[in-house]
Parts: structure tokens; C-alpha cells; sequence
């Protein structure tokens, strides 16, 4: 028989070609930290329940500690030929501590063992990017409240169309992030069940105490159904979407960043140390930080596309196939945390040119809905106050100027309710301050808005 740990009924030894191709350790070795803390879990509950003896236990304990502590150092030595981290912490451990070592498999299957490591592994994930976007989310909060006051175009279809303040702009990043933060608490509300106990799919005859050992490792109760829990990766495809959907938003982000720093924008300055340069035009100072942030969106997206179609017409319950669920995952945890980290350091190495963002309100009609709200206050029905200004934008282009260049007598043609009181309107500043409504940019709103995010995230 060959020397693997199920090798019993194999005659032959596994071709080295095989273990080469099912070999997961060089990438599941990540897993290690959750691989120990459920296994001695597990060896305390079996204790508890009389399949260990507390000497075993103790055996067990201190071999996956030292173990845990090679592995931490570096000095462990992971075998390809033992396929994964769970044999490769087993193998380990019957070497060194024999027979207890050997018990410590009793009542689990590696099934419902890597679905428990990924879960506290997710767990851990969840909880780390909820603390980045954080970080990122005060960098929009410090720059909200940096520049209150500061106006700028607002855009829809890339065209001038109403001034917002800078500040309602970098808050609008503030809400798209804290929904992501709160689709992940919810991710990690949903996975944090127990799936350890479920063994190979039908549960066990051992007299285990499944709820001990959720308890234990913090879990909130067990799962309810022995072969949803071995093929359940519903926990790592949601947890990918949530990442999926920080990736996009900081994708957004970026893009309006690349734009933003642009000559021909102008609105923003990213510091020196913060850009890189041209190997060949001497003059170049690229926003290359956002870029790779709006590219890495795609192999973000690509493994939700993995995972998705990973589990499209898998049977019941555990299949090999599981194995390629965590390579996708592991890279979007690296490239999400990154591109959050970075996020949020970039945030406080940028300044806005007021100036020129200002500037910018000041051509391309940007005030026109706000005299047609004005004809509205005095009655014409919306509809036809839309007609108005549209002709009287019209006849600005065609002579060459905004809508505030026209005379009182200019704008009567066009409609015999418009009078003096009009250039409040039609100013940048009387435009923004009259969006009142709940949500709106007007001044007051968006320092609600300010004080409502500095609370939510405990700044003074
Ligand atoms: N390395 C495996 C995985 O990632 C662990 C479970 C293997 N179970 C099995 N019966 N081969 O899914």
C-alpha cells in the first residue's frame, strides 16, 4: 500500500505526474493559521466527549502548536505529495506525536474541514477589508470637510449639468463605500455558521458536539444540513461579489481621477511621490496608481466569473472541483486590500485646484434647470419652461454667450415672467445653495451630510 494517509486500498503508489496535478499546498498553505485553531477545536471537543484522553489531547495541542510555529518561521517543510494543508499539518503531527496524532481525524472529513478553514479564513478577510474601507472612507471625509464650499461642475454623460459642491461629490464615493462595508457584514454575518462535524456529507455516528466546537472557534451556531455544508461555497462567491463591487467602485473612482489630473481637466494635483514617470517623454507625470487600480477591476471580476461558473452544474455535494475555489478568492483578497490601501493613501496625497474646478462652472449653461425651476416657482408648467430655456440656451450659443450675460430684456422675450430677481438664479452659488432637498448639494445639506459620515465613523 502506498504511504499516504488514505492509501490503504491503493496498490500502486500515485504517479508523480498525479500528485504534481491535484497538489493545492503551494497556494492552500495560507490557510495554515485556520487549519490549526479548527483542528484543536476539534481535538478539545473529542476530549470533551471521551474519543480522546486528556493526555492525547495535550499531545495534540502542543504538536499543532509547534507546527503552527515552524510554519510561521519558515522552517516547515510542505510536501506537494501530501496534496494540502490538511495532510500536511496531519502528516506532520502523527510524525511527531504518533498514534494520538492519528486520532485527531476522528468525526471529520477534510470536506467539511476546508470548509471550515475557508469560513475562518473569510471571516478574518471580511473583517480586515471592512477596516480598509474605513480608511478609505475617511480620506473622503477629510476632503469633504477640507473643502466645504469649494463648487464644481456636476456631469451627466461627461456634459456640464448642474454645480455640486466638491464636497457632495467626495461623499457620494463616502455612501457607495460604506454600502460596500455593509455588504460585507452582512457576507460575514451569513458564513459565520459552523460547517465542522458535517464529516464526509451525511454527518457522523461519533458522538461529536458540533455546537462546542462552533462556540469555541467563535462561529454563531452550526449549519443546519450535512450536504449543503460540504458543497456550500455560496460564502466565497458572495464574499467575491462584495469585492467585486469595492474593486468597481474604486475603479469609478480612479477613472474620474485619470480624468480629474488630465491638462484638460486640471482639477486635481496628484503629489510627485504619488505619480510616475515616462521612460522617454521627459515631461510626463502619470496617474499610474488609479490606472492599475481601474485595471486590477478586471481580474476582480474575471474570478467572481471563475467562482460562478465553478459551481454551475456541480452535483451534490463535495466534488474535486471545489479545490479551484481558492486561488480566485486569494487573489482577490490580495488585489482588493492593496488597491483599498493604496486608495487611502492617495486620498491624502491630493490636492484640489478650486480655481479651475470653479472656472468650469461658470460656461456650458450650467444653471439652466435652475431657470427653469424659476419659471416653475412662477407657475409655467415644466414642460413648457424646458422649451423656454432650451431656446433661450440657443440663442446664447448663437450669440456666443451664457445665460447670465443676457439682459433682463433679452430673457423677457423668451418668457414675460422672468424679472430682475432671475441672476440669483442663474448664479453658480444661488444654484447650489437652492438644493435643499434631502440629499441635494446645497451648502447646508452637505454639512449635515459631513457631520452624519464623521459620526458614523467616530471622527470628533
Ligand atoms: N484540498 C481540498 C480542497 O481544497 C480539500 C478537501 C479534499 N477532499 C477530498 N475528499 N479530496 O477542496
Amino acid at each position: 500500500s502506498s504511504e499516504k494517509l488514505w492509501g490503504g486500498r491503493f496498490a500502486e503508489k500515485t504517479a508523480a505526474s498525479v500528485e504534481d496535478f491535484t497538489a493545492s499546498i503551494q497556494y492552500d498553505s495560507r490557510l495554515y493559521k485556520y487549519d490549526i485553531a479548527g483542528s484543536r477545536a476539534h481535538a478539545a471537543m473529542l476530549a470533551s466527549q471521551g474519543i480522546l484522553s486528556r493526555d492525547e489531547l495535550e499531545a495534540i495541542d502542543s504538536g499543532l502548536v509547534e507546527i503552527g510555529r515552524e510554519i510561521e518561521a519558515g522552517t516547515f517543510r510542505f510536501k506537494a505529495e501530501l496534496e494540502d494543508i490538511h495532510m500536511n499539518i496531519e502528516k506532520a503531527l502523527v510524525d511527531r506525536i504518533g498514534p494520538a496524532g492519528a486520532k485527531l481525524h476522528s468525526g471529520r472529513s477534510r470536506n467539511d474541514q476546508i470548509a471550515l478553514d475557508f469560513k475562518l479564513y473569510l471571516r478574518d478577510q471580511c473583517d480586515l477589508l471592512m477596516e480598509l474601507l474605513k480608511g478609505v472612507n475617511r480620506g473622503f471625509v477629510r476632503l469633504a470637510r477640507g473643502y466645504l464650499g469649494a463648487v464644481m461642475p456636476g456631469y451627466t454623460h461627461m456634459q456640464r449639468a448642474q454645480p455640486v459642491l466638491v464636497s457632495h461629490h467626495m461623499l457620494a464615493y463616502f455612501e457607495m463605500f460604506s454600502r460596500d462595508h455593509s455588504r460585507l457584514e452582512d457576507c460575514r454575518r451569513r458564513l459565520n455558521l459552523s460547517p465542522l462535524g458535517c464529516a464526509a456529507m451525511a454527518g457522523t455516528g461519533l458522538p461529536i458536539d458540533r455546537e462546542q466546537v462552533a462556540e469555541n472557534l467563535g462561529f454563531d451556531g452550526v449549519t443546519a444540513n450535512s450536504m449543503d455544508s460540504s458543497g456550500d461555497r455560496d460564502f466565497a462567491i458572495e464574499f467575491t461579489s462584495c469585492c467585486a463591487m469595492i474593486q468597481l467602485h474604486l475603479s469609478r473612482l480612479s477613472e474620474e481621477l485619470v480624468l480629474w489630473s488630465s491638462q484638460e481637466f486640471s482639477f486635481v494635483e496628484i503629489s510627485d511621490k504619488f505619480c510616475t514617470g515616462s521612460s522617454i517623454m521627459p515631461q510626463k507625470k502619470n496617474p499610474d496608481i488609479p490606472e492599475l487600480i481601474r485595471g486590477k477591476s478586471g481580474r476582480v471580476v474575471g474570478s467572481l466569473m471563475s467562482l460562478l461558473t465553478l459551481v454551475k452544474g456541480l452535483p451534490l455535494t463535495y466534488n474535486r472541483d471545489l479545490q479551484e475555489d481558492k486561488e480566485p478568492v486569494f487573489d482577490v483578497v490580495d488585489t482588493v486590500s492593496a488597491s483599498l490601501s493604496i486608495m487611502a493613501e492617495l486620498l491624502e496625497n491630493l490636492e484640489f485646484n478650486t480655481a479651475t474646478m470653479e472656472e468650469a462652472t461658470k460656461t456650458g449653461f450650467i444653471t439652466a434647470t435652475d431657470l427653469a425651476d424659476y419659471l416653475v416657482l412662477k407657475d409655467v408648467p415644466f414642460r413648457e419652461a424646458h422649451g423656454i430655456v432650451g431656446r433661450a440656451v440657443a440663442y446664447c450659443l448663437d450669440k456666443g454667450c451664457e445665460l447670465e450675460d443676457l439682459s433682463v430684456d433679452e430673457l423677457t422675450r423668451f418668457s414675460d415672467v422672468i424679472a430682475k430677481d432671475v441672476f440669483e438664479v442663474l448664479s453658480v452659488r444661488g444654484s447650489v445653495d437652492s438644493r435643499i432637498s434631502t440629499g441635494g448639494t446645497a451648502r447646508v445639506r452637505v454639512e449635515e451630510a459631513v457631520a452624519q459620515a464623521e459620526k458614523q465613523l467616530g471622527i470628533a
